[in-house]
């Protein structure tokens, strides 16, 4: 597939992702079964990163929307950027003493099944989004989060109103670039565990 290259994200967002450039580790991660991430999970969120954004590159789904000079809209239910950062690292100043592996996995479960079901809810065909990010998406779950499965995968599907207003492609915009950021991080984690079975 196609590598990412730093121009694929809009400058605010590039600062975001450098301000905390290494994690330096100086522990491995113990092996445990449950966050055993595999070199097809690395693909997968990569994979997912890439077609969360072509989606934001969408020219008719956010024509008359600067989509790149937007504000992002993050999950605020989660926590994964500091409960995920590796044992011994340094994040904005603050060097974290210890990993938890439960948590961590707990909040990317956690923001994977926020965005399953925001995604599933924007299948309105005239605000199309595209299959590639909910297939993306379900892959990387499905294969590398098992455990955080929704038992309903269809409860949360939204009847298509006809409609898609500017209101609607704004906040679409707004949600799916704090899912790229997330994704980044989520890649960066899984990236982490993966090095850390080797
Ligand atoms: C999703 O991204 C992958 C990796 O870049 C690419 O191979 C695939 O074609 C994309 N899916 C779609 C439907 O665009």
């Amino acid at each position: 597939g196609k590598s990412l290259h730093p121009s694929d994200f809009a400058p605010a967002l590039l600062l975001l992702v450098l301000s905390c450039p290494l994690w330096h580790v100086s522990q491995a991660v113990p092996v445990m079964s449950k966050g055993q991430m595999t070199d097809s999970c690395v693909l997968y969120a990569r994979t997912l990163l890439q077609n969360i954004t072509d989606a934001l590159a969408q020219r008719n789904l956010f024509s008359g929307i600067d989509c790149k000079e937007q504000s992002m809209q993050l999950n605020t239910k989660s926590n994964t950027p500091s409960v995920c950062a590796p044992k011994e690292s340094t994040c904005s100043g603050n060097t974290v003493s210890e990993f938890n592996l439960e948590s961590c996995l707990t909040n990317i479960g956690e923001d994977l099944q926020h965005y399953y079901k925001f995604v599933v809810a924007q299948s309105d065909p005239d605000c199309p989004l595209g299959p590639a990010v909910l297939f993306s998406l379900r892959e990387l779950m499905e294969n590398c989060f098992a455990w955080s499965l929704l038992s309903d995968w269809t409860s949360e599907q939204v009847a298509a109103d006809g409609q898609c207003t500017y209101d609607e492609r704004l906040s679409l915009c707004k949600i799916l670039k704090g899912f790229q950021v997330r994704t980044i991080t989520i890649n960066r984690v899984i990236g982490y565990l993966n090095s850390g079975e080797h």
